[in-house]
């Protein structure tokens, strides 16, 4: 579908620069990631020098239903200067939210009916697969979109990495590097937890990064056993403080063990429905590995509110220039991603049927060397 010039500047005109689009709309949605910032400020400057408006969502899809009071609290024009004064900021200046009411259809209709009556010609969706669902069904509904694939879990199987990821990869081998030196000067084991959802991918790079000797991701059954034999080996050779890195979303993928009845016979209460977690773990490891101590970490937000690493600004500057280059081309449906060093766009419904490959030969050499 294009879009015809209604307002392209003189300058641009005359260097055969010419806007095709009126006003692109933006929002971030899910949960934050280190780089949405830049990639808004960098669609900032490309909409800026083809003359487009840019108006920022906020909340996510929650900015498209209209319901504040004051509709500057929902969407709002997003002049440059206020823009290149985000660059720097961590988390995203549009806030995110998760929109449970943008999956009813009649909501999505509504809502491609507000960005009509507001001008808006597209939309920049930065998010993750949940959020590029959602734009996908914007662009059924007649919105031109395209997405930025912002989210630190990189569980994306048709990019190389999400924007983000490498932030967040870093804020973790920072943090084990640090308990890794308290490890040593205590001789204790320690079990970190890091985010990724269903993906291990921030678990994998962080373990190898840090030569952790133990990693455990959802993607892969793990057993208790087996991680206590590895540690009992480890401690055999003089290793008294190896870590284990986790990937948060790895508990269903535990053998079957009754682990509450393991800690409250071995002297630590757990009271029914208490959930198995990474403090607990590290309990069993230190009782069935006769340690005296092993500690827990679980790193958290540090990986999400993070200032973005080069990588991560640079992927965002590119991904932001593609963004608006192509809905300026009148090519909508659109994710973009990065092969090779270098962003790519195909479209949103084939991107998301690409299954993401698991490096299995490199998880069993992490919990064999
Ligand atoms: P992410 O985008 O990081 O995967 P979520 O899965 O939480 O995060 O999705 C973010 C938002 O995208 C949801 O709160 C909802 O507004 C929208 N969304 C997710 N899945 C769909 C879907 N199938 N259809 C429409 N909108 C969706
Ligand atoms: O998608 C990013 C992520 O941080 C996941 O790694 C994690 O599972 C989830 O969001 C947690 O979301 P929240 O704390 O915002 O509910």
């Amino acid at each position: 579908m294009l879009y015809y010039c209604m307002r392209a500047p003189a300058r641009q005109a005359e260097q055969g620069v010419i806007a095709l689009i009126n006003r692109i709309g933006i929002l971030t949605s899910g949960g934050d990631s280190p780089g949405m910032n830049a990639a808004v400020v960098s669609v900032a400057r490309c909409a800026n020098a083809l003359g487009i408006q840019l108006m920022g969502i906020k909340r996510g899809y929650n900015g498209l239903l209209g319901l504040s009071e004051n509709p500057e609290d929902d969407i709002a024009a997003l002049d440059l200067e206020t823009v290149l004064d985000i660059a720097d900021q961590r988390g995203t200046f549009l806030r995110t939210a998760r929109c449970d009411e943008f999956r009813k259809p009649e909501v999505q209709r509504q809502c491609a009916d507000n960005l009509r009556k507001l001008g808006i010609d597209a939309l920049v969706v930065i998010g993750g697969d949940g959020s590029f669902n959602g734009a996908m069904h914007l662009c059924e509904l007649g919105i031109p979109c395209v997405g930025i694939p912002g989210t630190i879990d990189n569980d994306l199987g048709y990019t190389e990495r999400t924007l983000g990821f490498d932030t967040a990869v870093n804020v973790c081998v920072e943090a084990v590097r640090s308990i890794r030196a308290t490890s040593r000067s205590h001789d204790r084991p320690a079990v970190v937890q890091v985010m990724g959802r269903n993906a291990g991918d921030i678990a994998m790079k962080t373990a190898m990064a840090t030569g952790a000797e133990m990693v455990v991701v959802p993607e892969m059954d793990w057993d208790v056993d087996v991680l206590a034999a590895r540690l009992n080996g480890l401690i055999a050779k003089g290793n008294t403080r190896a870590t284990l890195v986790i990937g948060e979303h790895c508990w269903h993928k535990m053998k079957e063990f009754d682990w509450r009845k393991f800690l409250n016979d071995n002297g630590k209460t757990v009271y029914p429905g208490e959930p198995i977690n990474a403090e607990r773990l590290a309990s069993i490891l230190k009782r069935k590995c006769g340690m005296i101590e092993a500690r827990a970490t679980v790193i958290g937000y540090t990986q999400r509110g993070a200032q973005p690493t080069a990588e991560d600004s640079a992927f965002a500057f590119e991904a932001g220039h593609l963004a608006v280059q192509l809905l300026n081309r009148g090519i909508t449906n659109q994710a973009i991603g990065i092969r090779h060093g270098r962003v790519f766009n195909m479209p949103f419904a084939d991107a998301l049927l690409m299954k993401k490959h698991f490096d299995r030969e490199t998880y069993e050499l992490i919990n064999s060397l």
